[in-house]
């Protein structure tokens, strides 16, 4: 026996009993870490069922209400407004988008009104206003112009802030837009109205039940938005996108998609050590619940699972349409 070779280091020791678990376990998810992306549209008492995402709703005012008190009681800090506009409202230049009588203005102040805590994001891109669905706007030759496209965020930036807006949160991809939307606040004296920027936006494929919520695929058509949104096989781009959206005033930088791009997430971390948040976008949602509703995953823990790798990638917060669910599961494990 005494020739006998026992390993200096038991890893499998700290991993015996759960205290011991818990004590030295170096990540966790917490409701404050999760933020709820919701679909709104015009009506009254309608939750209208988006198809490719199970679950998930476009909801009247009068159901945003309620959803963000839900949304506040299970300890979300915050909530994103992404609107279904009708086609009546759509044209070539977007300029519902910025009309203070729009559907997100009144979402803002109804939410204000009701549940002042939570902090109200929105997003500032034109894809649900134009009649081509489109982020930006078009020249003769079908092209999305910067900075044409840039005046109008700016624009649709300042509304919603006057509406009373938290946080905007571009996802438009136009260059040079952080800064003219930060110098256009400040110049209205709204100082601390923040900027939360799509830095890293892929042109990603899983934001296609995304499109349909919104009511933009149709009038995208077979069109991507590969001229403005990252190709997908670059990584050094995305520290380029952040350090530029830095400069120009972004105070927390977001990259999108989510789980895919966990590479991204970590690297964006340690080169700038800034609020640093992630999507878990419609398609990822849209997986995991095919595989969730036919029982071949458990839906809490593999969401579970899924949500705390993003906080170990080094996240700040996830954006993700399981966050309501996941902060009462949360909630009742606690
Ligand atoms: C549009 C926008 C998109 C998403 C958020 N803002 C879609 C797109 O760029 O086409 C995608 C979100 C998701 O897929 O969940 N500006």
């Amino acid at each position: 026996m005494t020739d006998r070779h026992y390993p200096a280091t038991r890893l499998r020791r700290l991993r015996s009993q759960p205290f011991l678990r818990d004590l030295v376990r170096e990540h966790r998810l917490s409701p404050a870490d999760l933020i709820l992306p919701v679909f709104i549209r015009e009506g009254q008492g309608i939750r209208e069922p988006v198809a490719s995402m199970p679950g998930v709703v476009r909801q009247s005012l009068d159901q945003l209400v309620i959803t963000a008190r839900e949304a506040a009681d299970a300890g979300l800090p915050a909530l994103v407004l992404f609107p279904l506009i009708e086609a009546a409202h759509k044209s070539e230049d977007a300029a519902a988008a910025w009309d203070p009588d729009g559907l997100v203005p009144r979402a803002i102040q109804a939410i204000k009104a009701e549940v002042p805590q939570l902090g109200v994001i929105t997003d500032v891109a034109l894809d649900p206003y134009t009649s081509h669905g489109q982020d930006g706007l078009l020249d003769d030759t079908g092209y999305v112009t910067n900075d044409a496209t840039v005046e109008a965020l700016v624009r649709q930036s300042l509304c919603h802030v006057a509406a009373g807006a938290d946080v905007v949160s571009p996802s438009d991809m136009m260059d040079g837009r952080i800064a003219a939307i930060r110098q256009a606040l400040e110049a209205e004296g709204r100082v601390n109205a923040a900027i939360l920027s799509y830095a890293a936006k892929y042109a990603s494929d899983l934001y296609g039940p995304f499109r349909d919520a919104v009511g933009s695929a149709g009038n995208l058509g077979g069109g991507g938005k590969h001229t403005y949104q990252m190709d997908i096989g670059n990584g050094d781009e995305a520290l380029h996108e952040v350090a530029l959206d830095l400069a120009e005033g972004a105070d927390m930088v977001m990259v999108k998609p989510g789980l895919p791009y966990l590479d991204i997430v970590r690297r964006v971390k340690d080169r700038f050590g800034v609020p640093t948040l992630a999507y878990q976008v419609s398609g990822e949602y849209a997986m995991l619940k095919a595989a969730t509703d036919h029982g071949w995953l458990d839906e809490r823990k593999a969401v579970l699972e899924c949500l705390l790798a993003f906080k170990r990638a080094g996240a700040d917060a996830v954006l993700s349409y399981f966050a309501l669910d996941a902060a009462r599961w949360l909630q009742e494990a606690a």
